[in-house]
């Protein structure tokens, strides 16, 4: 009997043994499972909310920019500090790379536009929407000439007018600040007539609509918007000028100073001129013209300090004309440059340079070289370095 007694307890033994040898396995086991499926879980990257990635198309995903992120934006940390919101960005599964973008007004802000940023050029206003109307066409906004395509390295990048721009992002932004900004001078002897646009709009004052009516015998007078350094010419309209890049903008000492895209204007005002005594031209078209750098001389009146180094350079032959898409074509061993009001020269890549619409309207152009939109610029070929 004993030594059956024993024989059971020896075999309940063994059944206990295998019941918590089987026990401790399942949990351990069903513990590791757990932890490594966590670590699978946690795995594939969740995009941040400030990233909009475009499912199925092969771009690198949209920033939403915040104040931070514009304060930290080369080019694009003059707009930093107006308030900032997210836009919302609609795609369509059918075409992955397409998108529009829409900016919705936030409490006590009726006047605002939405903005392109990106880590290799200047800002590009998108729409531009005052008291609660957009002025151009209705949101959501498509962006013209703007698309998904391989770079010369085999990534895909976000293309505008066909070159690549890096790390691009949206933002909404303020634009309540036109009343405190210098007065625009309009007083003309030649006689410029400005119309307030959207007189209803508390938050926008200098909002104009610039006309001349002054013509003399010889010459067509035209509206022109001046600063200290730059003249900005808004299209052949003479009846109806506006400038609708002109955003009023508060610096980090709390004084406000205009800016026309991403060019600080000082003394600003709208008088009437003529193309010839402006341009040294007979006539343009519906950008001011892209001047031939024939002479050395023709850079002096480029300020910014990386001109510098091209002043005493070896300029070579020009072989190119303007036009409304064009490339500037230069002799062998020589490279195109291009020099503008608001931006440091650009060493061109053999993309086009065209005079292309402003998103902002279609009564509006502007320069594009290489994705940067410039301001009276200037090309020539210098020798290669
Ligand atoms: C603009 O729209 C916002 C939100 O719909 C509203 O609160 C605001 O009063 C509107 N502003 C004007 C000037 O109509
Ligand atoms: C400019 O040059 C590029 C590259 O050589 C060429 O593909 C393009 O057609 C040219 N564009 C114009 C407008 O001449």
């Amino acid at each position: 009997m004993p030594r059956n007694r024993l024989q059971r307890s020896n075999f309940l033994c063994i059944l206990i043994g295998i019941v918590i040898f089987v026990i401790i396995f399942v949990v351990a086991g069903s513990l590791a499972l757990y932890w490594c499926s966590e670590e699978e879980v946690e795995e594939p990257d969740v995009p941040p909310s400030n990233l909009v990635e475009l499912p199925d198309c092969q771009c690198p995903p949209f920033k939403l920019m915040d104040q931070d992120d514009i304060r930290k934006n080369t080019r694009g940390q003059y707009l930093r500090n107006l308030q900032t919101w997210n836009p919302i960005i609609e795609h369509n599964t059918e075409y992955p790379c397409w998108f529009n973008i829409e900016c919705q007004a936030v409490p006590g802000v009726s006047s605002y536009f939405t903005i392109l940023f990106r880590s290799n050029g200047n800002p590009i206003y998108i729409n531009r929407v005052i008291n609660n109307q957009s002025t151009f066409v209705p949101q959501p906004r498509e962006i013209g000439d703007f698309k998904c395509a391989q770079h010369t390295d085999g990534s895909y990048q976000w293309h505008f007018h066909n070159y690549p721009m890096t790390d691009v992002g949206f933002a909404c932004q303020a634009d309540v600040d036109s009343c405190h900004c210098p007065h625009i001078e309009t007083e003309d002897p030649k006689g410029v007539g400005v119309q307030r646009r959207f007189r209803e709009a508390p938050d926008q004052c200098y909002l104009y609509t610039a006309y001349c009516d002054t013509d003399d015998y010889y010459d067509v007078y035209v509206p022109f918007l001046y600063s200290k350094h730059t003249v900005i010419y808004n299209g052949p309209d003479k009846h109806n000028t506006f400038y609708d890049d002109l955003i009023c903008i508060k610096e980090d000492s709390n004084v406000f100073n205009w800016y026309y895209s991403n060019k600080k204007l000082e003394d600003v005002d709208i008088k009437c001129g003529t193309i010839a005594e402006e341009f040294r031209i007979e006539r343009v078209c519906s950008c001011e013209p892209f001047t031939v750098i024939s002479k050395i001389e023709k850079l002096a009146k480029y300020k910014h300090s990386r001109v510098w180094r091209y002043i005493g350079q070896e300029l070579g032959e020009n072989s190119w004309k303007e036009d409304g898409k064009f490339n500037i074509t230069c002799d062998e061993g020589f490279t195109g440059v291009v020099f503008s009001d608001n931006y440091d020269p650009i060493v061109l890549s053999g993309n086009y340079i065209t005079c292309a619409y402003n998103p902002l309207s279609n009564d509006l152009h502007m320069w594009v070289v290489d994705s940067i939109r410039v301001i009276n610029p200037a090309g020539g070929c210098f020798k290669k370095l």
